[in-house]
């Protein structure tokens, strides 16, 4: 499974860049601000294009357009393509699956996907919540799909009043609430999402990868990967998480209590 940051900050780029594992970054409206706001970013040109330059060739930057009507969509994620992808040629455009609000209906995310994955540009399609969204973006053409697993698992546990804080572990195999599964039409889980997902694609052999997305710690990254998601997008704060264990830092204190002068002395 190969593993994106999902971040918009280039602090959090630059360090995850020299871990060595990163295969891209994914961002999206909510991440540039959050960036923007940490860094106090004026000129948003060049702090994309840094974010491009520091990921590098061969890895994914997914950008987000903000428009929500395919027109929009198309000449957005082709000025998006246009400005960026020449820093790295690793731009990958991210487009809502729906981009419909409740002010305006629209089904134009597929029309968009289409349109710009026809002209050969890597489409990422967000908001995914249903293996039938992932289903007609991957027959639109799109490169990638993202289930948002973290934020399925939060409306499962809302609908049954359930506390939590976001990084907590939601089971992949669901809950029940009054003696019924918690459920979202038949998916029990974020993790369930991704793998009805893989089962759907594999199916008709679509050559379309999962980005398992909004994930919230070690567990449900590693049964990402268990399910056959092709890609985990993970903040950095969960990254972390995944080389912890209590055992390993309690190891470290023995080995570094025990370290006698004799073997100090091997590497002088
Ligand atoms: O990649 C999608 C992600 O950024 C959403 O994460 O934590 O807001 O659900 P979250």
């Amino acid at each position: 499974m190969k593993i994106f940051i999902d971040t918009a900050d280039i602090d959090e780029v630059k360090e995850g860049m020299t871990w060595g594992v990163a295969d891209g970054i994914t961002t999206n409206p909510s991440l540039i601000k959050k960036a923007q706001e940490k860094h106090k970013v004026k000129d948003m040109n060049s702090y994309i294009k840094n974010l491009c330059k520091t990921v590098g060739k061969g890895k994914d930057v997914s950008l987000e357009v903000i428009g929500t009507d395919a027109k929009t969509m198309i000449s957005q994620g082709l000025t998006l393509y246009k400005k960026f992808n020449k820093v790295a040629n690793n731009v990958v455009i991210k487009i809502p699956v729906n981009p419909a609000t409740n002010d305006d209906p629209n089904f134009d995310g597929i029309k968009a996907i289409k349109a710009l994955a026809s002209k050969g540009i890597g489409i990422n399609t967000t908001l995914i919540f249903t293996p039938e969204q992932a289903w007609l973006a991957a027959k639109a053409g799109a490169k990638y799909v993202s289930p948002f697993a973290g934020r399925i698992d939060d409306d499962l546990r809302k609908k049954a009043n359930i506390t939590f804080e976001k990084p907590d572990y939601y089971p992949a195999t669901g809950k029940e609430y009054k003696e019924k599964p918690l459920e979202d039409n038949g998916i029990i889980s974020g993790i369930h999402l991704c793998k009805q997902i893989r089962l759907l694609l594999d199916n008709f052999n679509y050559k379309t990868q999962i980005i398992a997305a909004s994930l919230r710690n070690a567990r449900q990254i590693r049964e990402a990967a268990l399910v056959g998601a092709h890609v985990a997008t993970i903040p950095f704060s969960a990254l972390t998480t995944t080389l912890t264990h209590y055992k390993t830092a309690e190891g470290m204190n023995a080995f570094l209590a025990d370290t006698v002068k004799e073997y100090e002395a091997v590497f002088k």
